[in-house]
């Protein structure tokens, strides 16, 4: 495995602990070696080292098995390279033929671009003309990590660059929302059961809220959040899988391609709300407190302009245009500096057809729900109405709970473990199709283009440590709705 940008934060934190975590599960094939490739210079003991201190931090298990780390990290090469240098990939060949006998590696790569997006389309073309991407009887395949492009057409730009070196099977467009367990749970929950999806559509379902909050701010990324925004960072890509998987229609097979062709298809559908202005709201972070602490407002973080008109918070309203959903409005938020981090999808059931009891019971009667808590605190909740004991005709809501935590005594690997195994072996079943990528920017590009055209919502203050904006809250209740609580 070959990772470029080997001196990011991604492998430091997520991609050499995650190997790591498959090594000590015994899942990493035994004739296996990575190479960090990188701008600085460094020996492989300097990258050894580097790693050691990155997995001790960053591993999902502790404490680090000595023995274990000890022969993985001898495993672990660096080279030093520019990514737009043909030469210097020529020069990689060499390194690789080097491992390829230490550790009988047989040909076999697996190039994860872990680098800023600027330099993709280099990267993938020097692995083309050098031949590095050529599958010839051995697995080549490269990883694309996110943001695929940054609007519809540079997505577009970007499928066209890489299908000139690679085949779409060669390719792993990452977005690390599907390695978690209970986003694949998802699918297993609405088709490994009987009982829910017969619900599962515009005869039961009133509305569906999608929610990621973050209490966490930008983290140092100004440079990177100024041009994304929570739009591109997290609606774009995870909140929209979310989405996908939420309302897709039960695929033929449980296969890559059958399972990408529903969410394709629900994406073709997905349409933003434009009854009451653009259907967006946005919001930006001011100065606060988040879990007790005083924080920065966004326009104060470094590498953010003092006139920023970046969202940091979106809500926005969908439809889908299909049998299934017709007239049921999909409602998304997400936004950093909120107070908690939480990110669920909660399924709001239609009201009994009639009311049999008395006026004063019936206000206390709340429609079912049934809510998918993705992180943390990981469960599905299903809330009923249930009689209080006694003489009274009181009614009060109650909730069936399941909580991974409780029912199943194993720790959940870490989304990136997942990922880069199916990568190895093969499976683009968690990993995004060309077309998915694109159908995804249809959607949104549009949005943002408005916004750069001065038509829409405007950037509207919230204080860091709160749910948003107030204009978030005037938005759906304009539906005669309300959203959850955090
Ligand atoms: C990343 C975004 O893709 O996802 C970050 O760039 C965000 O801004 C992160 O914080 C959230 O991921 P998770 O797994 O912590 O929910």
């Amino acid at each position: 495995m070959v990772i470029f940008g080997a001196s990011g934060d991604l492998t430091h934190r997520k991609l050499i602990p995650a190997l790591y975590n498959l090594a000590v599960d015994g899942l990493l094939p035994k004739d296996f070696a990575v190479i960090g490739f990188a701008r600085k210079p460094k020996t492989n003991e300097e990258f050894r080292n580097e790693m050691t201190e990155a997995v001790k931090q960053f591993s999902r298990t502790k404490p680090i098995d000595e023995a274990l780390w000890e022969r993985f990290s001898s495993t672990l090469y660096y080279h030093q390279g520019d990514y737009s240098t043909l030469a210097d990939y020529e020069k990689l060949c060499g390194t690789l033929s080097e491992v390829d006998q230490n550790h009988n590696t047989q040909g076999n790569r697996l190039f994860y671009l872990s680098t800023p997006p600027e330099v993709y389309n280099a990267i993938i073309k020097n692995l083309g003309e050098s031949g590095l991407g050529k599958q010839d009887g051995n697995m080549r395949r490269v990883v694309i990590e996110k943001p695929f492009g940054h609007d519809l057409n540079s997505a577009r730009e970007l499928n066209e660059h890489v299908h000139k070196y690679f085949h779409e099977d060669q390719i792993y467009r990452m977005d690390h929302y599907l390695g978690k367990e209970t986003v694949q749970n998802i699918l297993v929950f609405r088709f490994a059961n009987g009982i829910f999806e017969p619900l599962w559509d515009y005869r039961y379902v009133d509305h569906v809220q999608i929610t990621v909050s973050e209490a966490i701010g930008i983290e140092g990324r100004g440079g990177y959040y100024e041009n994304s925004g929570v739009v591109r960072d997290i609606i774009q890509n995870h909140l929209l899988q979310l989405l996908a998987l939420t309302g897709m229609e039960p695929p033929v097979e449980f296969e890559a391609d059958a399972v990408r062709n529903e969410k394709v298809k629900v994406l073709k559908s997905l349409r933003v709300d434009s009854t009451n202005g653009d259907g967006t709201v946005r919001g930006q972070y001011g100065p606060g407190k988040v879990d007790g602490k005083v924080v920065l407002g966004y326009l104060q973080e470094d590498g953010v302009s003092p006139e920023s008109q970046t969202e940091t918070f979106l809500a926005m309203k969908f439809w889908i245009d299909n049998w299934r959903w017709a007239g049921v409005p999909w409602y998304v938020r997400s936004g950093k500096r909120m107070p908690k981090r939480l990110t669920e999808i909660a399924i709001q059931f239609k009201k009994p057809p009639m009311n049999l009891f008395s006026e004063s019971t019936a206000q206390t009667i709340e429609a079912n729900s049934l809510v998918m808590t993705i992180q943390p605190d990981e469960g599905i909740a299903l809330k009923f109405s249930s009689k209080v004991p006694g003489s009274g005709e009181n009614i009060k809501p109650v909730v069936m709970d399941f909580k991974y935590g409780e029912s199943f005594n194993v720790p959940a690997p870490d989304a990136y473990e997942r990922l880069l195994l199916d990568c190895l072996l093969g499976d683009p079943t968690l990993f995004t199709r060309a077309d998915e990528v694109e159908a995804q920017w249809q959607i949104i590009t549009p949005v943002i283009e408005q916004w750069e055209d001065g038509i829409g919502s405007s950037v509207d203050l919230y204080r860091a440590g709160t749910v948003g904006p107030k204009e978030a809250d005037d938005f759906i209740k304009a539906d005669g709705r309300r959203w959850r609580p955090l």
